[in-house]
């Protein structure tokens, strides 16, 4: 519970990805419930806290629904992948979404920088 939504512990090696199985099967998830592999390789939980270096710390609300409602970091960066429920949570309105980020905000901020997710090559290459 410390560590809540800090996303993937930077100081723990992430589990190597998975072979995907054949098959109509879409997301494996580790069982820190914070590495996802899929067709798009692996992704990492973010680390929602306000940290300031690796969190929203420095992030306004304007960027937090800028980034729900683009699917992009920040409104105009990388691509968020799945299985973050971006096309969900994009139909909260302001409000909701306001009111998420100040919970967010209240938060113990914690120092964790989360890893780069890994392309599809390097799933199927294990
Ligand atoms: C209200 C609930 C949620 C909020 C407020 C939230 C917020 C966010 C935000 C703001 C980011 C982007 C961070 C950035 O660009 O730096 C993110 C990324 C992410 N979220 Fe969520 N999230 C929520 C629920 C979920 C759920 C339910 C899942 C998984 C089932 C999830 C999985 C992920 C993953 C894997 C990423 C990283 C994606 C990437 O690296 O491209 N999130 N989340």
């Amino acid at each position: 519970m410390s560590r809540a939504l800090s996303g993937q512990p930077a100081n723990e090696q992430p589990p190597a990805p998975p072979v995907l199985p054949e098959g109509p099967w879409v997301t494996l998830t580790s069982a820190s419930n914070t590495a996802f592999a899929g067709p798009w390789g692996v992704s990492f939980t973010a680390n929602l806290t306000p940290d300031k270096e690796t969190g929203l710390g420095k992030w306004s609300e304007r960027n937090f629904i800028d980034t729900i409602r683009t699917g992009r970091h920040l409104g105009r960066g990388r691509e968020i992948l799945p299985p973050m429920p971006i096309g969900v949570y994009r139909q909260m309105t302001d409000n909701d979404l306001a009111s998420i980020f100040a919970y967010l905000q209240t938060l113990p901020p914690i120092s964790n920088k989360v890893p780069e997710p890994l392309p599809p090559a390097s799933a199927a290459a294990h």
